[in-house]
């Protein structure tokens, strides 16, 4: 059987690889975002573009559709989710609100919500040896200001619609995500990409910035395992929130190590810390999410790591080339 589903968020990071996982599934796919995927073309059967905070666009994004994956968030790396509390709580609220309200009024089968970590309580999180978080232990909440309360929020509207509309809502809490295909630099790109980009971008031996002191941990998940691990949880029968990350925790230190032996290269560093770091410690307790979808996240962090690197190392290749290319035109015309 074909299902048909809409990917909103399929112009971003993880929505662009849903679409092309779900494809390969069989599906037909709708892809909704406000911009077109910047690296590469949508494999969506249909592309709209279409603001999300907006509850009419809402209704036409869910329109005759048996499953939403709903990834579409105003977010970014640290220094963009301390930036704008108030921008993405609101931007966000409208975008889950209208698309839940939306897919109960078109008559959803399956409603999969992409909420964070940044949920986990800020005072378990005080230590870099940090204790892996159990879903359960949301509660008492303390999220992340902004980003992590409208996440929490949310979650918790899904279980509503789940209780009183029997919308079949799912819950996955993503643990940093990276990969090919994502934002790479202009402050919406995570740590994992920023330090391949500045890894590629300087030569062996030179020195990169390392925002806090590099001994912050978390831990990271290949969209490779991402994708997969959201299909799996949507066809499970579990509602209640679940971990998708992987359970190796690393210091940020540890991850710049890892990039400059893929790159090469001998990589120093100078540590700024005055730029925000976030909590000092997160990783992920699998104890559930091997339990429910009897499977967990399998790509290393090397293998991973170097997919990624070597990915935004020839993007750059390319723009360097591009300049140049433009640069000889103007010389010679
Ligand atoms: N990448 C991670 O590590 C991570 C971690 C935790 C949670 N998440 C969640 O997973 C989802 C996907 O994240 P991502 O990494 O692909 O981010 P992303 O920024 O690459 O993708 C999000 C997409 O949503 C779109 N969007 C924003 N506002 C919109 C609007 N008003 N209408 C329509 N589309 C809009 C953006 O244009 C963007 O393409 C998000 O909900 C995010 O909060 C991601």
């Amino acid at each position: 059987m074909c299902y048909r589903a809409v990917v909103t968020g399929a112009g971003g990071f993880i929505g662009h690889h849903l679409v092309k996982y779900l494809k390969g599934k069989g599906y037909w796919i709708r892809g909704v975002d406000i911009k077109k995927p910047e690296f590469g073309r949508t494999m969506a059967d249909e592309f709209i573009l279409l603001d999300l905070r907006d509850r009419d666009n809402c209704l036409k994004a869910t329109d005759n559709v048996e499953e939403v994956y709903q990834l579409a968030a105003d977010m970014g790396g640290i220094g963009f989710i301390t930036a704008y509390h108030a921008r993405i709580a609101r931007n966000n609220t409208l975008i889950n609100l209208h698309m839940l309200e939306a897919a109960r009024i078109n008559d959803v089968a399956r409603f999969l919500y992409s909420s964070s970590a940044c949920v986990y309580p800020q005072y378990l999180q005080h230590s870099a040896d940090v204790v892996a978080l159990k879903e359960e232990k949301a509660y008492p909440a303390d999220p992340e200001k902004g980003y992590g309360w409208e996440k929490l929020y949310a979650e918790e509207l899904c279980k509503y619609y789940r209780e009183e509309y029997r919308l079949e809502t799912r819950i996955v809490r993503f643990h940093n995500v990276y990969g090919s295909l994502g934002s790479y630099e202009g402050g919406r790109e995570k740590a994992p990409a920023a330090l391949c980009r500045k890894i590629a971008l300087v030569q062996d031996g030179d020195t990169i910035e390392v925002w806090g002191d590099g001994e912050q941990t978390r831990s990271f998940m290949y969209v490779d395992d991402c994708v997969e691990g959201i299909h799996r949880l949507m066809q499970s029968d579990f509602a209640d929130p679940l971990n998708l990350g992987t359970d190796r925790l690393v210091t940020i230190n540890e991850l710049v190590q890892i990039i400059s032996e893929i790159a090469t290269k001998r990589i120093l560093t100078r540590h700024d810390l005055s730029k925000p770091q976030g909590v000092r410690g997160r990783n992920s307790d699998n104890s559930r999410l091997r339990k429910v979808l009897d499977w967990e996240p399998s790509v290393s962090l090397e293998e991973g790591l170097s997919h990624t690197y070597h990915w935004i190392e020839s993007e750059l290749e390319e723009r360097m080339n591009g300049r140049l290319v433009l640069e000889l035109e103007e010389i010679v015309g």
